[in-house]
C-alpha cells in the first residue's frame, strides 16, 4: 500500500471516538507494519514525565529489553536530545546504537512534537539495508502531526 493510501486509514484510526489513545497508537503500529513490507518493528517511545528518559509505548514486532532509554543513548535517545529525524542506513556503522535484534539492518526515528515540545517519537526498524528515504521521513512526520492532535484535545 502506498503512503497516500495509508493516510485515510490512519485518519480513520485516529478519529475513532470509541478507542483510547494507546489503542489508537497500537492500531497505527499494526497499520504501518502490516502494509509496508520493510517496516519490521514499529513502535513509540515517550518521555517519562520530567525525567530525561524514554519509556516504550505501544509497538508491534519482537519484544525488546529496551523499555527504558536514557536521553542521549542509542538512536532514540539521541533524537530525544536533537529534536531531529534520524535515518540510519546501516546500523552496524553506528557507535551509539542499541541493538534490539540481530536481524535489524536499518532504522528511522522521527520525533513527535506537541505544541512545539518533543514528547516522544516513532521508531521503525527494518531488516532491509538502507530501507528508508526522504519519503518515509515526510510520511512519518505526517503520521506524528496527526497523532499530536490526540495529545492536545
Ligand atoms: N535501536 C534503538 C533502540 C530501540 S529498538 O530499535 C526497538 C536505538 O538505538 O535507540
Amino acid at each position: 500500500m502506498t503512503f497516500e493510501e495509508l493516510k485515510p486509514k490512519l485518519n480513520d484510526i485516529l478519529t475513532n471516538t470509541s478507542t483510547l489513545r494507546d489503542e489508537k497508537l497500537q492500531k497505527v503500529c499494526h497499520l504501518l507494519s502490516d502494509n509496508i513490507d520493510y517496516y519490521d518493528w514499529v513502535g513509540f517511545y515517550f518521555r517519562n514525565g520530567d525525567k530525561e528518559e524514554l519509556i516504550l509505548g505501544p509497538y508491534v514486532g519482537e519484544p525488546t529489553d529496551h523499555t527504558v532509554i536514557p536521553f542521549g543513548k542509542g538512536i532514540c535517545g539521541q533524537v530525544a536530545v536533537s529534536n531531529q529525524n534520524f535515518v540510519v542506513s546501516d546500523v552496524t556503522a553506528q557507535d551509539n546504537y542499541i541493538a534490539c535484534s540481530m536481524t535489524v539492518k536499518s532504522e528511522i526515528v522521527v520525533p513527535l512534537f506537541v505544541d512545539g515540545e518533543n514528547i516522544g517519537q516513532i521508531d521503525i526498524d527494518s531488516e532491509v539495508l538502507d530501507a528508508f528515504s526522504e519519503s518515509d521521513e515526510r510520511f512519518l512526520e505526517y503520521v506524528n502531526c496527526e497523532i499530536a492532535k490526540l495529545f492536545t484535545s
